[in-house]
């Protein structure tokens, strides 16, 4: 059945018929036509015409298809539709042509859908004349020729899509012109050449397709700098080659990248740890080669990676096991040794490492040989026995050390077989370990001594820093006996370590005395906190690590000690930090142990102006309270970036100061560069308002920590095991934001 609407004031027309008279063309005065998913066959006879306010055209999935020459015809006769928004053909069956005059359309047109159909020859030229287009639909059909240069005049399209046609050619510059492009599928195609650098330009897009074409050449790197590009970059099936540059870690926002099956070689550069966002990465069939970068263990949303077929060696890393991946292949590499058995390696459907013939271990279904020991094992084992020997015999060695130093100047030394691999270090292996104590391998000058870096060939080439002791300075001596003395029992991983010492006599004669340390790569915090040549800063994060770590070296040395040790000279120089910014409290050279006989006599105010309690200045004994004073002191100092030596106001103190702004105004008083970190992070943005509060509160404790540090009466100060826990829980809740 049809509605005839001739003459009449119908707008809208719905025919549930399985024929589509041509009769509908006299309907002069309709605006919308949507004929979905109907039988309709034959071809389409409408002359469009007459329709002078049509501008809705929805024939989808019906059957227009006739193999006749003209059966594209219908589109000259929409030339003079001026208000037409959509024309939708999808899944027609047409089989013609598309005409020129496509060309023609109303440039009030946004919508071209003719995808799913199967028109063949080029597509025209004059395509590129419908100026307000922006959903192109031309996939899955047979056209065939390049891609007109002209689609670069489509200022306004926002998704192209050419996917699965016969075209080839390269992908003309012109396509950089688009600039509102957010979605561009070009795959499965026979396109050729290289990827233009021009898409660069396109910096609205979000997803990119051109896989399966014959691309090759470098991938460039403006492909790279599409920071926009969040949901997938997928160029797999191509012919591409190079290395992957550095830059792909720009691209922070995407969640998939496909660039299998290419020829893509070199390392899997690491910087690929910045795209955050990535939750699958495809890397399968290249020539890619070296290990799995340790930096992807940040890739914390990682769910699918395949990086089979490829070039790669090395250990399978432990890491995977710790990311959430749901998809893990590893096949035909070259990976060795053990497979992990935790994370994704438990599930044998799960993960694939096939074709890796030096693996073993690993869960059974996998059926891989057992491991052997491995050399890595032998070390751990070796370093096991070591550390045991170490343990066995430290309390010992620096005092055996210290005496038999004493003795070497008199007699011959008595080895003990525990200690001599501690004990053989004379001036001359110092002398040649600093390079002559030479001017470039002065890293310090402290009250008591010089140090210097140094390479202990002795020790395995061992870096180590070396403190020469003044000793015509009166109290070095002392400093130096007391040093050995305090470092004989202790144990822990945020003290210094000493690794020897030596008393001996020098090239002229004059007695020497040194004390050998382990070497601090990252320097003190000293030179964090104020050095010129530091261009980077602490964080909030590392602040409050490193005051963990000198809390717990306080804990240590006041509490588990028998007897305890009183540290007396805490301060940023005396904080040292390792590769991995782990804190070691050093210079013991004040220390007191107390019960001993090193009490201090009348040799005025030890310590540092500033950091020294002020009971110390009335003549009071050192007591673990000082240690706390200075470590508040401390705090304070790394929390404001100010100096306890500054000038305040009128009286006031860095306590006072503090004091002052607690518990609202904090951000008053702080040091705000360590904040920096959070500046740029997204999803500290993301929640920004709650994230500030909790932060500001985080900020508030530390700094009440810091003041109740250094209150005048010592034995008000708060206990040193009370701030480890303290500042453990600010941790946790500053490692959660
Ligand atoms: C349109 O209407 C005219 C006269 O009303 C008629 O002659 C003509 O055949 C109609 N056209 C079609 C295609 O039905
Ligand atoms: C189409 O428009 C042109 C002028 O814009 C006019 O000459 C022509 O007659 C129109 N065609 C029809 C079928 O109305
Ligand atoms: C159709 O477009 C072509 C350019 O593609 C133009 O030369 C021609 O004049 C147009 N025809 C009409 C009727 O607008
Ligand atoms: C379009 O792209 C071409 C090639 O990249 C360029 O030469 C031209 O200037 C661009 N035109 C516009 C209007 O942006
Ligand atoms: C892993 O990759 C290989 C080769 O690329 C493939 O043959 C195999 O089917 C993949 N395994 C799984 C579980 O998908
Ligand atoms: C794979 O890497 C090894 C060295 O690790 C090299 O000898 C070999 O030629 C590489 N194979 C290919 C196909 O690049």
């Amino acid at each position: 059945m049809i509605i005839m609407a001739t003459q009449l004031n119908i707008n809208i027309i719905i025919i549930f018929n399985l024929t589509l008279p041509p009769s509908i063309s006299n309907c002069s005065r309709l605006t919308n036509i949507e004929m979905n998913e109907n039988k309709f066959s034959g071809k389409l006879k409408i002359d469009f015409s007459k329709m002078k306010d049509i501008s809705y055209i929805s024939l989808w999935e019906n059957n227009f298809g006739s193999n006749e020459p003209d059966e594209m015809q219908f589109i000259d006769t929409l030339k003079n539709c001026t208000h037409l928004d959509t024309l939708d053909l999808e899944e027609c069956n047409f089989q013609g042509v598309l005409p020129t005059s496509v060309g023609n359309l109303s440039v009030q047109l946004r919508h071209l859908l003719f995808g799913g159909n199967q028109l063949h020859g080029k597509i025209p030229v004059s395509i590129g004349n419908l100026a307000g287009v922006n959903l192109l639909l031309l996939e899955r059909n047979q056209f065939n020729g390049n891609i007109p240069s002209t689609i670069g005049n489509l200022h306004k399209v926002q998704r192209l899509s050419l996917y699965k046609n016969q075209l080839s050619g390269q992908i003309p510059d012109s396509i950089g012109n688009l600039s509102l492009l957010s979605g561009l599928v070009l795959a499965s195609n026979k396109l050729e050449g290289a990827i233009p650098s021009s898409l660069g330009n396109c910096q609205n897009l979000l997803e990119l397709y051109l896989f399966d074409n014959k691309l090759s050449g470098k991938i460039p790197i403006q492909l790279f700098q599409l920071l926009s590009l969040s949901i997938i970059l997928n160029i797999s099936q191509n012919q591409l080659s190079g290395s992957l540059p550095t830059e792909i870690g720009d691209l922070v926002m995407l969640s998939a990248m496909d660039l299998s099956y290419n020829n893509l070689s070199g390392n899997i550069p690491s910087s690929l740890h910045t795209c955050a966002s990535l939750s699958s990465l495809f890397l399968r069939g290249n020539l890619f080669e070296g290990t799995i970068p340790p930096s992807l263990s940040s890739l914390k949303g990682l769910v699918k990676l395949d990086i089979s077929h490829n070039n790669l060696s090395g250990q399978i890393p432990r890491f995977l096991e710790a990311l959430p991946l749901e998809y893990l292949n590893l096949s035909y590499n070259g990976f060795e040794n053990d497979v992990p058995t935790i994370g994704v390696f438990a599930n044998a459907s799960a993960f694939s490492v096939v074709g890796n013939s030096r693996l073993c271990g690993g869960i059974v279904e996998l059926g891989l040989p057992k491991c052997k020991e491995t050399k890595k094992h032998k070390k751990k084992f070796r370093l096991f026995v070591i550390i045991i020997l170490i343990a066995s015999t430290l309390c010992p060695i620096t005092c055996l050390t210290y005496v038999w130093c004493k003795k070497k100047s008199k007699s011959q030394p008595s080895q003990s077989s525990m200690g001599e691999r501690f004990m053989k270090v004379s001036y001359g292996q110092l002398l040649k370990a600093t390079n002559g104590f030479s001017e470039a391998n002065l890293i310090g000058n402290g009250g008591f001594g010089s140090v210097y870096k140094g390479i202990l060939e002795e020790d395995n080439n061992r870096f180590v820093a070396v403190k020469v002791l003044y000793l015509q300075n009166r109290g070095a001596e002392r400093s130096f006996i007391r040093e050995c003395e305090a470092m004989r029992s202790i144990r822990h991983r945020n003290l210094l370590r000493i690794v020897t010492s030596c008393s001996s006599v020098d090239y002229q004669g004059n007695d020497f005395k040194a004390l050998v340390y382990e070497f601090m790569p990252k320097g003190s915090l000293h030179d964090w906190l104020y050095s010129s040549e530091r261009t980077t800063r602490l964080n909030l994060l590392q602040i409050v690590n490193i005051l963990m770590d000198v809390a717990s070296a306080l804990d240590y040395i006041h509490n588990l000690c028998i007897p305890s040790i009183v540290h007396g000279d805490l301060k940023p120089s005396n904080i040292l930090l390792d590769d991995d910014m782990v804190a070691h409290v050093g210079d013991f050279g004040l220390a007191r142990i107390l019960g001993t006989s090193y009490t201090n006599s009348s040799t005025g105010i030890k310590g540092t102006i500033g950091y020294v309690a002020p009971e110390y200045g009335l003549g009071n004994e050192m007591t673990s309270n000082g240690d706390v004073y200075s470590f508040g002191i401390l705090l304070l100092e790394v929390m404001t970036g100010k100096k306890p030596t500054d000038n305040f106001n009128e009286g006031f103190s860095l306590h006072k100061f503090t004091s002052m702004v607690l518990p609202s105004n904090v951000i008053d008083v702080i040091n705000v560069n360590i904040l920096y970190v959070y500046q740029e992070d997204e999803t500290f943005l993301q929640n920004k308002k709650e994230n500030v509060k909790k932060i500001e509160e985080c900020l508030a404790l530390i700094l009440k920590i810091g003041v109740s540090c250094t209150v005048d009466s010592p034995t008000e100060r708060m206990d040193i095991k009370k701030v480890v826990s303290e500042l453990k829980h600010i941790l946790d809740t500053l490692q959660n934001i």
